[in-house]
């Protein structure tokens, strides 16, 4: 499987520039959702002169258009307009509008062609890399999905600037995942630039992608080295479900940030990482996140979902922990209860 680099492009105009030579002179209906398509669409729109979509489709913002609804309306709208294999889906948007959009495409006449225009840090050095796309199902994430790769993955920083504080955390998580897994440089350079917000640095985003290409090409389908791309998740997934259960809501890579930390305390538990490493660790996430990091809800409400996550195995206890800097292990740490002990020292 060849994995798609993305392609950095400077202004808008140059991202309008390489979406028309990318498409050549296929039709081609964009996705965007309601925020993006008020905030980050008009911007592209300007430039986009002749070469404008065959229709444009918004759905709403956030997770909520991950589900089999929305799907469902999708297809029916692409079918309307008599999209095939030579037609192309454009995705704009973040995490949410490239899952989804890269499902519809994967699944509509058995997969066409799909371009990611990622506007968030999330899906800039995340989402749109690596070809996982899913929607959720029956209250449970990325149930539903297929790994396969986009045609084409075109990349804008600016959009970035766009974004709230949280928001931009939130994918800023992500490379700092990518940081512990890969280490330098990218390590150096996020102990560096600690918890300033500044326009997205296209240098550090680069090697922030070139860890996850690096790890998605070994492993493109995710049987083996892949699943140590979910550091933090299977924690952070279950908080999110949580904060969802209770009517609020936190942001993914907020949620991440909160799985690593507690990911870090359990493998210092065990002993897999040095205080040093640890200690390194715990400081960046702390800098970088403390002051958006929520309460931790009580483990009685986590726990459920962590039964349901895809990722753990409930014979064998598997997460990956941070075992060094630039070093992430899946590790089975065996008990329940010690994860337990270890996540009741985050909460209250
Ligand atoms: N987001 C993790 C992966 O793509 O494998």
């Amino acid at each position: 499987v060849k994995i798609t680099r993305p392609k950095f492009v400077r202004t808008i105009e140059a991202l309008s520039k390489a979406l028309s030579n990318q498409l050549g002179k296929r039709r081609y209906v964009l996705l965007t959702d309601d925020t993006v398509g008020e905030v980050c669409l008009p911007l592209l729109s300007e430039f986009l002169g002749a070469n404008s979509p065959l229709d444009i489709i918004e759905v709403e913002a956030g997770e909520a258009c991950k589900a089999p609804e929305v799907c469902v309306q999708l297809w029916s709208h692409l079918l309307q307009l008599g999209i095939t294999k030579s037609d192309v889906l454009v995705c704009l948007g973040g995490g949410s509008v490239t899952d989804l959009g890269g499902f519809v495409a994967a699944t509509y006449k058995r997969g066409i062609p799909v371009v990611f225009i990622p506007t968030t840090v999330l899906a800039m050095t995340d989402a749109s890399i690596g070809g996982k796309n899913g929607i959720d199902f029956e209250g449970v994430k990325n149930a539903v999905g297929t790994i396969i790769q986009p045609e084409s993955v075109l990349v804008y920083t600016g959009f970035a600037d766009t974004l709230s504080e949280e928001q931009y955390l939130s994918g800023f998580a992500e490379i700092v995942k990518h940081g512990i897994i890969g280490g330098n440089p990218l390590w150096k350079d996020l102990e560096k630039y600690i918890n300033k917000r500044r326009a997205l640095d296209e240098r550090l985003l680069r090697k922030s992608v070139d860890v996850k290409l690096i790890i998605v090409t070994k492993d493109p389908f995710e049987n083996g080295d892949r699943r140590i791309l979910n550091v933090g998740h299977s924690i952070g997934h279950a908080i999110e479900s949580a904060f969802l259960k209770n009517g609020q809501s936190v942001e993914h890579g907020i949620a991440v940030a909160m799985g690593i930390l507690v990911e870090l305390k359990l493998s210092l538990r065990l002993k897999r990482i040095s205080e040093k490493d640890a200690f390194s660790i715990a400081r960046v996430l702390q800098d970088w996140f403390g002051h958006v990091l929520p309460s931790f809800p009580d483990w009685s409400q986590i726990e459920p979902f962590l039964i349901h996550d895809k990722k753990t195995n409930s014979k064998k206890i598997l997460l990956p922990l941070p075992i060094s800097i630039g070093h992430v292990e899946i590790v089975d740490f065996g008990r329940w209860a010690l994860l337990k002990d270890v996540y009741n020292q985050f909460v209250g």
